[in-house]
């Protein structure tokens, strides 16, 4: 398993088949609308695993310091001349480091952010909370954006396929996957995991799935035929009992030691 490796090939696409479509900014539009009030007070910001800087850039782009941690130079190369090119790279600072081994030893920060499933390449969250503990300004907010590990739509499409390994493979915990080839072991956290391995410093404030009827990015050819279910998809990805039914579930978190 070699997670650099899967990334810095992975970063030569990423934008073209994520960022760049029209799903694909639409969901991250939806972080953004949780992420731009929780760090609405925020001045600097953490973003773990922060691939090609969509977020980074936004970010400074409103005037808060970033600072950028990835495992994959490709990405982090990808982020500098994004950031170079929109003349934002003074208020990015890019760290290349495995995140979970990253601890911010010299300055204080009032938000963390960690999108669209870095940290589902992490079995054991606990990290967090010394990354938090002495850097994160009590009342600051970590935002994390997981994979979820029952997506409705993939579960039937694949079902309907006669396919059911693949329908049932988000359950199966880990699971190895190949990204652009190189195998990676992916781990499906829950919500009740994830506050766990945070511990009692962190506390819920709202939870929202991100596409749970609706087509994630890559399933854009069914999108016309399942788009009567949009108002479904909003309420499942919008009720708390259901918002984990998703492709990716944003979670926000206040932290008061
Ligand atoms: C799916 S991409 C998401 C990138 C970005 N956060 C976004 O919203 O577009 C996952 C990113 O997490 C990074 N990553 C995965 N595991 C990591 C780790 N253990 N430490 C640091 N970065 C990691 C990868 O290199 C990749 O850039």
């Amino acid at each position: 398993m070699n997670l650099r490796e899967a990334f810095d090939r992975h970063s030569t696409s990423y934008d073209a088949r994520f960022s760049g479509v029209a799903i694909g900014e639409r969901v991250r539009s939806e972080v953004w609308e949780l992420a731009d009030a929780a760090f609405s007070a925020s001045t600097h910001i953490l973003d773990l695993g922060s691939g090609t800087g969509e977020d980074a850039i936004h970010f400074a782009r409103k005037g808060l310091h970033v600072t950028a941690v990835d495992v994959s130079p490709g990405m982090m190369h990808r982020l500098k001349t994004k950031a170079d090119a929109a003349g934002l790279s003074a208020g990015i600072h890019c760290r290349i480091s495995e995140m979970d081994r990253y601890r911010p030893c010299d300055f204080r920060f009032d938000g963390i952010l960690s999108n669209f499933g870095a940290i589902n390449c992490v079995d054991d969250l606990t990290w967090l909370r010394d990354v938090a503990q002495p850097g994160l300004k009590p009342g600051s907010r970590l935002v994390l954006t997981a994979m979820g590990s029952f997506y409705p739509l993939e579960f039937i499409v694949f079902l309907l396929k006669g396919q059911p390994r693949l329908a049932f493979r988000r359950l199966r915990r880990p699971v190895d996957i190949a990204i652009d080839g190189v195998p990676v072991r992916v781990h499906y956290h829950s919500l009740k995991s994830i506050e766990r391995m945070l511990g009692p410093a962190f506390h819920l404030e709202s939870v929202r799935g991100l596409r749970s009827l609706l087509p994630a990015p890559g399933w854009e050819h069914i999108e016309a035929r399942v788009r009567w279910l949009a108002p479904i998809d909003r309420l499942v990805c919008r009720a708390r009992p259901t918002a984990t039914f998703a492709d990716h579930f944003v979670s926000v978190w206040q932290y008061r030691p």
